[in-house]
């Protein structure tokens, strides 16, 4: 980011949708209703809510306030910020976890990206069509079961990520972003429209708001405060690179607000719109990462109009896909681009093509490779587990620490033009409730783990 001149954002709507384009992705669709088929629902649905709001909205203002006073990229805004403030220089260490994160996050991000790839071509060639919950099944369990066809889709996913960051267009794609948002939600909420059709929606209501405290652990608790770190783009860095870029005119709290209202939302919509496919097909919630595959193609193939609808829904979920996955690269080309002074096209192929070798070693784990497990987690979970509960929780937990705790309180004071009750309200979220909770929410998961 040295190399660019450090320009700002043409307005605050712009910067909403870079985010957003963050955001919003494969975290909101595919993610979130998968763990929360798997956590059992609604008591990992309202953590989950909590989470996002205690911890989600303080951290992601926290490193939107850090990267527009640092003006770097995070490694060397953490670098800056801590001079500044008498801090040891250890806490660079958040910048790089940071872009370890995202890194080790990508490569399995890619793999679902593929899935979504070859998903949109299954709708047009109509694949899907009058399926029933065993076809429909087994043509996700013959894709899983065929490391060929996965490594070819990772392939192609990648290697689109690859050429847009390569070419540095990603500013170009907030004007594609700004026309995602609306359509992804129009679809969703048809997709929910259809969920009320199946009979099944009380049910699914129930799933994922009637909590049973009961089925509530450590377990639950911390992938719920996960899936909030992974669905915002948390504890990687992102939106502090992003925040570099940020006019001062811009209110970080309302905005903050805005993102993750929107990020929320998808998310609520998508399970409301799977769940009742999930109960009216006798299928089990807690399939894992195959659920959106399998409930959503089988709405597809048996109501009206939809091939054309399925082949939107897919492709509008790659599309949100490539733009978080552009996000995820952009660090590690940043970094190469600047430590090496590699040209931007050899930083991005590089980085690219190491994160796709990792992507193969994750997609052969729901095949040749099934049996390879480390703590007893395939190479797929592994990475997934070791980023959202632990990487990102940690790398939050410092931004949020260092922005409370360690920046001068004067600026930021400003930074965030709130009254005098606002101030205290702010303090008292981010320097106690915020870091309190992911403590004592990581303690309890990492217990409940062991
Ligand atoms: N937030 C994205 C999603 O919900 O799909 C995933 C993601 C993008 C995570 C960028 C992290 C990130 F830095
Ligand atoms: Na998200």
């Amino acid at each position: 980011m040295a190399k660019l001149a450090h320009a700002q954002w043409s307005s605050r709507m712009t910067f909403v949708l870079a985010a957003a384009g963050s955001a919003v992705g494969l975290g909101n669709i595919w993610r979130f209703s998968y763990m929360v088929g798997e956590n059992g629902g609604a008591a990992f649905v309202l953590v989950y809510l909590a989470c996002v709001a205690l911890v989600g909205l303080p951290i992601l203002v926290a490193e939107w306030l850090m990267g527009r006073r640092g003006q770097k990229n995070p490694v060397d805004t953490m670098a800056e910020l801590a001079r500044k403030n008498g801090k040891p220089r250890a806490w660079m260490g958040i910048g790089i976890t940071g872009v370890l994160a995202a890194f080790l996050i990508l490569s399995f991000y890619s793999v679902i990206g593929g899935w979504s790839l070859n998903y949109t071509l299954g709708t047009v060639i109509g694949t899907f069509s009058g399926g029933d919950s065993d076809s429909i099944g087994a043509l996700f369990s013959n894709m899983l079961a065929n490391p060929m066809t996965l490594l070819g889709w990772h392939t192609a996913f990648m290697v689109l990520v690859v050429a847009i960051v390569a070419r540095g267009v990603t500013k170009g794609l907030e004007s594609a972003v700004r026309s995602m948002m609306p359509a992804l939600v129009i679809l969703m909420l048809i997709l929910v429209g259809y969920g009320m059709t199946t009979g099944h929606f009380g049910e699914a209501m129930a799933f994922m708001f009637r909590p049973e405290w009961s089925a509530l652990d450590g377990g639950v608790v911390l992938a719920a405060m996960g899936q909030a770190f992974f669905t915002l783009s948390l504890g990687m860095g992102i939106m502090m690179a992003y925040g570099s870029y940020l006019g001062q005119d811009v209110n970080l709290i309302s905005t903050a607000r805005t993102v993750i209202i929107l990020d929320t939302a998808i998310a609520l919509l998508a399970g409301m719109a799977i769940f009742p496919i999930v109960f009216a097909n006798g299928l089990s919630p807690g399939e894992g990462p195959g659920l959106i595959f399998v409930t959503l193609p089988l709405a597809f193939g048996n109501m009206a109009g939809g091939t054309i609808l399925g082949l939107m829904f897919f492709l509008l979920l790659t599309f949100a896909a490539l733009t978080s996955a552009i996000s995820l690269l952009e660090p590690t080309v940043e970094m190469l681009e600047e430590r090496t002074s590699l040209p931007r096209v050899s930083a991005a192929l590089i980085s690219g093509a190491a994160v796709w070798l990792l992507g193969v070693a994750a997609l052969l784990s729901f095949n040749v490779w099934s049996d390879v497990l480390v703590f007893g987690l395939n190479i797929f979970d592994l990475l997934d587990t070791f980023t959202a509960k632990f990487l990102l929780p940690l790398t939050g937990l410092g931004s949020i620490v260092f922005a409370a705790w360690c920046l001068d309180r004067k600026s930021v004071e400003q930074e965030l033009g709130l009254s005098a009750a606002g101030v205290t309200a702010w303090n008292v979220i981010a320097r106690v409730v915020a870091p309190i909770g992911v403590v004592v929410v990581f303690i309890t998961g990492v217990i409940g783990l062991m």
